[in-house]
């Protein structure tokens, strides 16, 4: 019970500052309950949601010299994934990588014990050979204490374009804290998705057979049920809009109607067609991923694009302090 409250005391305050700000918003980062994380499983699959596929691609196709570039300075290195999922992409590179460099580690990083349970076992599965240490918990202190244990280089990866839920002063401030944590060999290995037509964007995050939509709603009903919540989940329409200006895909849900709801014992009035702005989806520029990188600490060593040039795969290397 100590425990529960205090797991949810982030959670419950994120969530109120979200209802009570102007206007309303919700943080992204908590769709992922067991229920979220299996709706985005979904939305992989999805034959709109082209993120997906394009990294699969560019892995498929370019894995030797994704590993000629990872192995460029001939010692051994452990690979670092942050936010790692059940790893299905990542397992293209490494079975290519470790045909070339055997004793190879991965050490996957996630916040959810239950995805890196699954991660694990199809592992075992597919790769027998490969040496592998999950870990679970906060990116940067996890990153720390492996600099401690272990000499070797590390590349770290942060695929999928996870970065784009983050605002820009967000993700600056996030590789500046990476590269606090990276030796000037290691390696970064980032995935962003590229600004194209916005009609392929809107789609994405617009999906006709609705899981996107799904996948938003379920936060509300997280809430209901660890924060006391009363949403009524058919009183909002989910929204997705891309701006190709900012180069940003957003989603809101919308109250259909003016209504009060409770959530954790504060009310929160909503106005007809109110807002809450659930998820910033960022598309990138190459320029952008260089200006980031510069910015942040790093060069860009290579960039692997897909056929169509929907996606980029950026590998950067710390510049020496
Ligand atoms: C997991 C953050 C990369 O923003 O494209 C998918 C999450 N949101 N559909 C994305 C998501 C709506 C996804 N990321």
């Amino acid at each position: 019970m100590a425990r529960k409250r205090e797991k949810n005391s982030a959670f419950e305050s994120d969530v109120l500052d979200g209802l009570s700000a102007t206007p309303k918003h919700l943080p992204s980062r908590y769709f992922y309950d067991d229920k979220g994380s299996r709706l985005f499983q979904e939305i992989m699959r999805l034959p709109e949601y082209y993120l997906t596929a394009c990294e699969t691609e560019i892995f498929t196709h370019r894995a030797e010299n994704i590993v000629d570039e990872l192995l460029a300075d001939g010692h051994e290195i452990d690979v670092v994934e942050l936010g790692a999922g059940d790893g299905s992409k990542t397992a293209i590179l490494l079975s290519s990588l470790l045909a070339r460099a055997p004793s190879t580690r991965y050490l996957p990083i996630d916040i959810s014990h239950e995805a890196m349970g699954e991660l694990v076992r199809n592992f075992g599965e597919r790769l027998p050979k490969l040496t592998i240490e999950p870990q679970v918990g906060d990116y940067f202190s996890i990153l720390n204490s492996i600099r401690k244990v272990s000499k070797r280089r590390k590349a770290i990866l942060f695929l999928g374009s996870n970065i784009g839920n983050f605002a820009a002063e967000a993700a600056t401030e996030f590789f500046r804290s990476l590269r606090a944590v990276m030796d000037d060999g290691d390696l970064l290995f980032v995935g962003f998705d590229l600004q194209k037509d916005p009609r392929v964007i809107h789609l994405a995050y617009d999906d006709p057979a609705g899981v996107t939509a799904q996948f938003n709603l379920n936060l509300l009903e997280r809430i209901n049920r660890e924060l006391n919540g009363t949403f009524r989940l058919e009183n909002f329409l989910h929204y997705a809009n891309y701006r190709p200006i900012e180069g940003s895909a957003r989603s809101y849900l919308i109250s259909r109607e003016a209504h009060t709801v409770g959530v954790a014992g504060k009310l929160f009035e909503f106005r007809r067609w109110e807002p809450i702005h659930m998820e910033i989806s960022q598309k990138y520029t190459v320029t952008m991923i260089e200006d980031y990188a510069r910015n942040t600490g790093f060069r860009v060593t290579m960039n692997f694009f897909d056929d169509r040039e929907y996606y980029c795969d950026s590998l950067w290397q710390p510049i020496a302090r």
